[in-house]
């Protein structure tokens, strides 16, 4: 297992609508486990492969608390089938727009459809925790980002305190 570089937005590559995986084989297996060896590292508890620049539709998961046994969830060509009709708001981050946080809206709870690294079919209904990160990875996999659901103003705002931070490190 690798740790990969997490790309940091605004990159080209975070806007693009990723291909489904067609393969299910080692090479897919790997990228789940760098996947993971990253998501781990950063530390964060969801990471979808177009964020380490590879536009596949692969999102990996692990909502175990610190202390906890480590619970990985591999999902491969999610496809979200239902969406309850109440909304909540909850804060959301993401790795690649390090150290901004914000209000998001979203369905409570939602069904997903998915495939795990060798191919079987799996359904799972989420709320709460979960059922918000599956949201905010799938979007990640239609080049969609959590401030892209924000108004424009608060999205701005995001995005000039990332600009500012990353020529702070230049
Ligand atoms: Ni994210």
């Amino acid at each position: 297992m690798a740790v990969r570089r997490i790309l940091i937005a605004p990159h080209p590559l975070l806007k693009l609508k990723a291909r489904p995986v067609e393969r299910f084989d080692e090479e897919l297996s790997r990228l789940l486990d760098d996947m993971l060896e990253t998501m781990y590292r950063a530390p964060g508890i969801g990471l979808a492969a177009p964020q380490i620049g590879v536009s596949l539709r692969a999102v990996v998961v692990d909502l175990a608390k610190e202390g906890e046994p480590r619970a990985p969830l591999r999902i491969v060509n999610p496809e979200i089938t239902w969406y309850s009709d109440e909304l909540v708001t909850m804060e959301e981050g993401c790795l690649s727009l390090p150290e901004q946080f914000a209000e998001v809206t979203r369905p409570r709870a939602v069904r997903l459809r998915y495939r795990d690294e060798r191919g079987g079919e799996h359904e799972l209904e989420a709320e709460g925790l979960l059922a918000r990160c599956l949201q905010h990875e799938v979007d990640h996999l239609d080049g969609i980002l959590f401030v892209d659901r924000l108004s424009p103003l608060k999205r701005n705002i995001i995005m000039r305190k990332l600009a500012k931070a990353r020529r702070a490190r230049a």
